[in-house]
């Protein structure tokens, strides 16, 4: 039997990116039982379906989720993202999101040279705010940012643990203390807290804007990020451009705890502007797999797709002939 996988390429690219994913991880010679969903913007445009209870339900018996890319100009902006992206996060408790990056840097044993931990349930992205007297002249909106000690504590502990297991054992906090007095001061005391279980890992705080500067200007004093979910949204970008582009940058939601599956996408957009001209890199599809595949203990597979993305020979071409290029590899 396979891993339980449910794929959803959701519009735009999606579909092309995972088609080329799944093509390399059974290149790799993993077993996958897929469970397609059509679920985004197109779907949504058809029946005004996103992301339904019955679908969550269904969900809780698979091992990962492998999505492409959700999002359609049609539609407004925030009504998949937040009733797709972020209702998966929230409601399978993806609290994590790994994003790796690989600079020119001489790496870490896992090949990554930095990994940005960022917080995935909370802060500003849990949507506490509202209006008052909306659409007059003296409207007030607010969005405030929620940080539990529970949530910040679980997101720090599990940066320590990760940082544990790598060749440099560093951790940096990144945050805005200076300024957001209060959720700045719940992360630096908890992170000062949960540092004490973990005496070989070397710690130190960025702001986020200096933390801005050191990632185009000095990514390699980096090696694990931890930072809350608007922070970490923003930094991963940036990440991106200093890395290789977006075409390479992948990520993993993660629930450790594996109470519900966790998903795994790229970092790009759906970018209807190029959908079946053959321009898309399907690699940042490919290595978000690699995550899957490492988080589902496929260890070997998961390097063996690591090193052939990493290979400049594989970077060239179509969606389909890199696809291939880096399948004939693993
Ligand atoms: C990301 C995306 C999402 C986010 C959007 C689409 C809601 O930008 O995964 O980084 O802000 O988290
Ligand atoms: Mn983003």
């Amino acid at each position: 039997m396979g891993h339980k996988i449910g794929v959803i390429g959701g519009d735009g690219i999606g579909p092309e990116v995972i088609k080329e994913g799944l093509k390399v991880i059974q290149a790799a010679g993993v077993d996958l039982d897929l469970f397609e969903y059509d679920l985004g913007g197109t779907r949504y445009l058809k029946d005004e379906t996103i992301l339904p209870d019955s679908v969550l339900k269904e969900w809780k018996d698979l091992d990962a989720l492998y999505l492409g890319a959700v999002g359609t100009p049609e539609v407004p902006p925030g009504v998949i993202e937040r009733g797709l992206l972020l209702k998966m996060r929230f409601e399978l408790d993806l609290y994590i999101n790994l994003r790796p990056f690989v600079t020119a840097g001489d790496g870490d044993s896992s090949g990554h040279d930095f990994i940005v931990i960022r917080e995935n349930t909370e802060g500003t992205y849990a949507g506490e705010g509202g209006f008052l007297r909306k659409g007059t002249n003296h409207e007030i909106a607010t969005q405030g940012s929620v940080n539990t000690r529970h949530g910040v504590e679980r997101c720090i502990r599990y940066a320590f643990e990760l940082a544990n297991n790598r060749k440099k054992k560093h951790l940096t906090l990144v945050h805005k203390t200076n300024v957001l007095t209060f959720a700045g001061d719940l992360w630096e005391r908890t992170f000062e807290s949960v540092a004490n279980e973990f005496p070989d890992v070397g710690t130190d705080y960025n702001h986020v804007d200096a933390a801005c500067i050191y990632m185009v200007q000095d990514p390699q004093r980096y090696d694990v990020i931890v930072t809350d979910n608007l922070f970490g949204d923003i930094l991963t970008d940036l990440g991106g451009a200093v890395s290789g582009g977006i075409g390479l940058a992948c990520s993993a939601n993660l629930n450790p705890e594996r109470s519900s599956p966790s998903m795994f996408e790229p970092v790009h957009g759906s970018a209807p502007d190029i959908v079946g001209t053959g321009q898309a890199n399907p690699t940042a599809a490919i290595l978000s797999g690699a995550l899957m595949l490492d988080f589902l203990k496929e260890t070997e597979a998961a390097q063996k797709i690591e090193k052939a993305c990493a290979n400049p020979a594989t970077q060239n071409g179509t969606t389909t002939e890199i696809g291939d290029a880096i399948a004939n590899l693993v």
